[in-house]
C-alpha cells in the first residue's frame, strides 16, 4: 500500500503532523495577551487583589480601641507594649470569640494572670498598666503568651500612652 498524497485525508494528516513537528522543535514564547488575575489552569497565578498592607505604627489606648474587629474590621490587641495583628484569629478575638475583650485592647494583664475577664482591662482613657504589682510567674507567663504572638501573628506597631503622640 503507497502513501498517496493526492488524498485529502493524507494531505490533512500530513499538514497536521508538520504543524505539531514545528511546534515542538520552536515553541511559542509569546506573552499572552492577556494576564491571568487567578488560577485556571498550569502554573499562571495571580491574586485578584492586592493584599491590605501593614504599616507599622504606633497606637495609643484610644487609637487601637476601633481595631476590635466589628463590622469584619481588623483586629489588634498589645501586650507590654507590643501591638500584633491577630486579625487572622478572628474565632478567637472577633466579636463572639472566646477571647474578645481582648480585640483592641492592652492585652498584658489577661495575658500574666490567665484571665479574659473584663476586669483586666485598663479603661482607654486612662494611663496604661505599668503591671508593677504582677509576680514573677505572672510575668514569665505573659511573656509565654508574648512569644507565642509572635511566632503566630505580624507585630504591626507600639501602644504608647494617650498623650505621648
Ligand atoms: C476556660 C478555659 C479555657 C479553655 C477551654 C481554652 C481553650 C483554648 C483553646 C482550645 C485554644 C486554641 C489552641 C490552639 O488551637 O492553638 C486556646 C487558645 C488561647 N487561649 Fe484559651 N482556653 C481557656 C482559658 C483561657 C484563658 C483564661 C485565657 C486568658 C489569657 C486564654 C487565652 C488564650 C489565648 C490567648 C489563646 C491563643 C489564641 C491564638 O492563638 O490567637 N485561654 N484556648
Amino acid at each position: 500500500m503507497s502513501f498517496d498524497l493526492t488524498t485529502p485525508v493524507n494531505t490533512a494528516l500530513l499538514l497536521y503532523i508538520l504543524y505539531t513537528v514545528q511546534r515542538i522543535l520552536f515553541p511559542s514564547n509569546s506573552v499572552p495577551s492577556t494576564v491571568p488575575i487567578e488560577f485556571k489552569s498550569g502554573y499562571s497565578w495571580m491574586p485578584k487583589s492586592h493584599p491590605p498592607t501593614l504599616l507599622f505604627k504606633t497606637y495609643t489606648p484610644k487609637t487601637l480601641e476601633p481595631f476590635n474587629g466589628e463590622e469584619g474590621k481588623r483586629i489588634l490587641l498589645a501586650i507590654k507594649g507590643v501591638v500584633y495583628d491577630v486579625t487572622a484569629g478572628r474565632n478567637f478575638y472577633g466579636p463572639n470569640g472566646m477571647y474578645a475583650n481582648f480585640a483592641g485592647r492592652d492585652a498584658s494583664r489577661g495575658m500574666a494572670k490567665q484571665s479574659f475577664d473584663v476586669e483586666m482591662l485598663t479603661p482607654i482613657d486612662q494611663p496604661l498598666d505599668k503591671l508593677e504589682d504582677l509576680t514573677s510567674e505572672e510575668i514569665e507567663s505573659m511573656k509565654g503568651w508574648m512569644d507565642h504572638f509572635s511566632s503566630k501573628y505580624i507585630v504591626c506597631g507600639r501602644l504608647v500612652e494617650n498623650d505621648a503622640t
